[in-house]
């Protein structure tokens, strides 16, 4: 089961398109989560199967993923300028027809559910658990922006006007659900867009282009690039007629393109060192599950993934919470997307330093509570790894590794265990697991993250119901959050009609 499914109501869904595909409302304020494929089921188990036979094959042929390569400076100046000339038609449609293309590119996703999670695991890695859930995820992007698009063009009191060029340049761990989201927020807004995908994951950005082409967003006004991060990656942003960024991805790559323009208007979501408290009044069991999950999910390459785990007083004490966890993580089913059954997949690519560093080299007074193995000849596959006696301060406590590793803290009290949470540069997510409501109520008031999950995983934000966003080293530009009321406010310029009349 993942984590979603406390979350969202579950329904069949069974052969290559899928029953059930997203309702598709006309009523604003009939937003629904759209829900994952339940696996319960045997049709939906016979659909799993098919979705692995086409990511053992590679069903999917070239001609479905394509993206433009821009090489030289010349070639950015090109699509710029055919971008803005698309702009005008686009943003002259109206919110209402703009609305109804994103509900078409809901219906299109949810038609083409087995295609992306063939793509995204024969590209990424993502395993059919984890990449099921992204795909209701962008659905749910889709539905939540048109409806508060149409929200905002009703209000009396301000109206908004587009910017004409957004830039979005998605990571390659949520290679759909990010690109989508950003690209029709931006869209649905009447901007035109240029996006540039991970280099990780190219194919994901192109299929889900063609899709978007698919279900009606026109030529110009969606425009898909892949430029090298070189200097024509940097002509790109440094483009005075790009009016805005949205990025997901490492903090240095955000704090690099707002070096080539301190001007620009950048709505970025960075990386994170996040952690979840564990006191003495949490069942522990949960906990456990929670923590695994949260630490292991996508082998740990996720903004949002639990990397500490702070244990408070005698749940450090007792070796119970650890005894659970060690269960909980050594029967992950680690290997390959191939195998429907597998829950933690391969990591992108080789290890660097960094992730090597976290996987292989124990600081003072750590031991592991699960060593990591490679699990296979080119170095992709690792099982979990769990390090205790992490010390506060120490590298392991500051540093995000982005892979399948976690590591364990112990704090004396509540208090001090929020000091070491807080501890970081970073503030994307944190959890606590405590069933008492004074330390709950004690924590959200002191926990410095954009995301607080109480007594649950701390990956996998919900569209509408729990809006994604970070604090601290983790943002960039205004605290917009992503499938959030305000999200789309923040790419737009807000005017007072009374003022001006
Ligand atoms: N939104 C994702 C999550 O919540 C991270 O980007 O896990």
């Amino acid at each position: 089961p993942t984590h979603r499914d406390q979350d969202r109501s579950t329904e069949s869904r069974g052969g290559m398109i899928p029953l059930g595909s997203p309702a598709l409302p006309a009523v604003p304020g009939a937003f629904r989560n759209t829900p994952d494929t339940d696996l319960s089921t045997p049709a939906n188990q016979a659909w799993a199967e098919q979705v692995t036979h086409r990511i053992r094959g590679s069903v999917l042929g070239e001609e479905e993923i394509r993206a433009a390569r821009v090489d030289s400076v010349e070639g950015v100046d090109e699509l710029i300028t055919a971008a803005l000339d698309a702009q005008p038609g686009w943003a002259g449609l109206g919110v209402e027809k703009r609305a109804l293309v994103l509900r078409r590119v809901a219906g299109t996703l949810a038609a083409h559910r087995a295609e992306i999670l063939e793509v995204m695991a024969s590209e990424t890695g993502k395993t059919l658990e984890q990449g099921d859930p992204e795909v209701s995820e962008a659905i749910d992007f889709a539905l939540y922006y048109a409806e508060q698009a149409e929200r905002l063009a009703s209000l009396d009191e301000v109206s908004f006007t587009p910017r004409a060029l957004t830039l979005v340049t998605p990571p390659w761990n949520f290679p759909v659900a990010i690109p989508t989201g950003g690209a029709l927020a931006a869209l649905v807004t009447g901007s035109s867009v240029i996006m540039k995908p991970a280099p990780q994951a190219r194919r994901c950005g192109a299929y889900i282009g063609g899709l978007l082409r698919q279900a009606g967003v026109p030529e110009g006004v969606f425009t898909l690039v892949d430029v090298p991060e070189n200097e024509v990656g940097r002509a790109l942003i440094s483009d005075p007629r790009v009016d805005q960024l949205i990025l997901t991805g490492a903090s240095d790559t955000a704090a690099l393109f707002a070096s080539w323009r301190p001007e620009l208007r950048i709505l970025a979501e960075t990386s994170g060192k996040n952690s979840i408290i564990v006191t003495p009044h949490a069942d522990l069991d949960l906990a456990a599950r929670d923590v695994a999950a949260s630490a292991f999910g996508h082998a740990g390459q996720k903004c949002s993934a639990a990397s500490l785990v702070i244990t408070v007083g005698s749940v450090s004490h007792s070796r119970r919470f650890s005894a659970q966890l060690a269960d909980a993580v050594l029967s992950l089913h680690v290997g390959e997307p191939t195998d429907p059954t597998v829950q933690m997949g391969p990591v992108i690519e080789q290890p660097g330093e960094k992730l090597t560093a976290g996987l292989t080299e124990l600081g003072d007074g750590e031991s592991w509570l699960a060593r990591p193995h490679q699990l296979d000849e080119e170095g992709r596959v690792y099982s979990p790894g769990v390090r205790t006696g992490v010390a506060e301060g120490s590298a392991f406590h500051l540093t995000e590794y982005f892979g399948p590793v976690l590591g364990m803290m112990h704090a004396g009290s509540l208090e001090e265990a929020i000091r070491i949470q807080n501890g970081t540069d970073f503030g994307l997510t944190a959890g606590l697991h405590s069933l008492d409501p004074e330390e709950i109520a004690c924590w959200t008031e002191g926990a410095e993250a954009g995301n607080l999950y109480v007594n649950r995983g701390i990956t996998g934000a919900i569209v509408q119901r729990q809006p994604f966003g970070g604090w601290k080293r983790s943002a960039i530009g205004q605290t917009a959050k992503a499938g959030g009321p305000n999200y789309l406010v923040h790419l737009m310029d807000a005017s007072d009609p009374e003022a001006e009349a």
